[in-house]
């Protein structure tokens, strides 16, 4: 356990001074302001944020560490991880978009268009969260550089503010259309605890995550979910479709939260399958996560897993959004004694699998499931076993 807690402590630290060590050596001075931004894991409750429903995630210790200062003439922005720097001024910059600068350009955007003066300023950013993975690395950038604004311009912004600032320039700038979960989890995260968090509402509160007993370990499938975008857009308005349908006979319905099962069974009829089988997953996922909080006050981990592999067939045939690698993760997982609970997480097309494991048998699963992977894929997987934190904060 101090082991581990050691090992944690000090990756933390090495990412923040290279951070740190890079911008001076970049800009001759200090940063003013660094900030630390966590990716995040979902225990349940996936593609529901956008419907309206109810979500299970934490801030993970995999992290973006965020260092600025103030700039006369020019912004200048550092990717530690693609040792690539790009070059604009605030006043003129181009909306054009360039993979990792439209993260930046689209919080930017965000805080013009609230009348916030945003004068030049200078940037590194790098950390340890996998790309592609789907533990929000592009959510922790955008959170991470508006908290790390709001400190060096004294912007007044509140934590809401922040988390929905970071979800406009996702939905407006990069163009992905996703609901709040990761941004809200980035920032309100507690540690050794998961959110529970009402998307229609902001309500949120935690629950302790009981991590004697229970291990949470990553694998990543190594595919890089690329068709995410436009997939994902395509779910959503699946849902739109589906919940325009059932407004039309029950006003009442504005989201796939406040629909039914029996509603849905109602109105089968006036569904193409495919937009009646990604509504059948939403309700089922919300059905699901009535009973996993419940098994959850009651510290019952073996029902919660159970329900963990529910939803990962509900993802993988109604809703489509798995592939062939989580499928495989998910099922040899399964065959594994000490696992609980088993499937993917987040978007989809690719990315992590979750997995809940008995304390103790982390290293046996870990060998387990890499010589499955390797033997079946003949590459090496990543596996990262994982602990919750807190959300975002400003360390320096
Ligand atoms: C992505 C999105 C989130 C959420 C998940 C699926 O991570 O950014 O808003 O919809 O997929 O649960």
């Amino acid at each position: 356990m101090w082991r581990t807690f050691f090992i944690f402590t000090q990756i933390i630290v090495m990412e923040y001074q290279s951070i740190q060590e890079s911008f001076l050596n970049i800009f001759n001075t200090n940063p003013e302001v660094i900030i630390q931004s966590p990716g995040r894991i979902n225990l349940l409750g996936e593609h529901t944020d956008y419907n309206d429903g109810m979500v299970l995630p934490a801030a993970i210790d995999k992290s973006i560490v965020v260092a600025l200062g103030k700039s006369d003439n020019q912004s200048n922005w550092v990717s530690y991880n693609y040792n690539e720097t790009y070059t604009t001024d605030i006043q003129t910059f181009e909306k054009n978009s360039h993979h990792w600068t439209s993260y930046i350009k689209g919080v930017v955007n965000e805080l013009l268009s609230l009348g916030k003066k945003i004068p030049n300023f200078n940037m590194v950013f790098g950390g340890d969260i996998p790309l592609g993975a789907g533990l929000s690395s592009s959510a922790a950038l955008e959170t991470g550089i508006i908290a790390g604004l709001n400190e060096l311009f004294y912007l007044q912004l509140s934590k809401l503010d922040i988390i929905q600032i970071a979800k406009k320039a996702e939905n407006n700038f990069v163009g992905v259309n996703c609901g709040i979960m990761d941004m809200f989890a980035n920032v309100k995260s507690m540690k050794d605890h998961v959110l529970l968090l009402d998307c229609k509402t902001l309500e949120f509160s935690y629950f302790k995550f009981d991590n004697s007993k229970y291990s949470i370990i990553l694998c990543n499938s190594g595919v890089s979910h690329q068709l995410v975008d436009s997939q994902y857009n395509l779910r959503r308005k699946s849902c739109m479709d589906g919940v325009a349908i059932l407004n039309s006979q029950k006003p009442t319905i504005n989201s796939l939260r406040d629909a039914t099962m029996e509603d849905l069974l109602n109105y089968k009829n006036l569904f193409d399958p495919i937009t009646f089988n990604r509504c059948l997953y939403v309700i089922e996922e919300s059905i699901r996560m009535n009973l996993a909080l419940e098994s959850l006050q009651n510290n019952d981990y073996q029902s919660f897993g159970k329900i963990m592999y529910q939803t990962h067939l509900g993802l993988k045939n109604d809703y489509e959004v798995s592939c062939e690698e989580l499928d495989f993760l998910v099922e040899k997982a399964m065959s594994f004694p000490n696992t609980m609970g088993s499937r993917m997480m987040g978007g989809g097309f690719g990315g992590c699998s979750i997995n809940l494991i008995e304390a103790g048998y982390e290293a046996a699963f870990m060998q387990f499931i890499d010589t499955a992977y390797f033997s079946n894929y003949g590459k090496k997987m990543e596996i990262y076993p994982v602990k919750i934190t807190n959300g975002l904060e400003r360390i320096a």
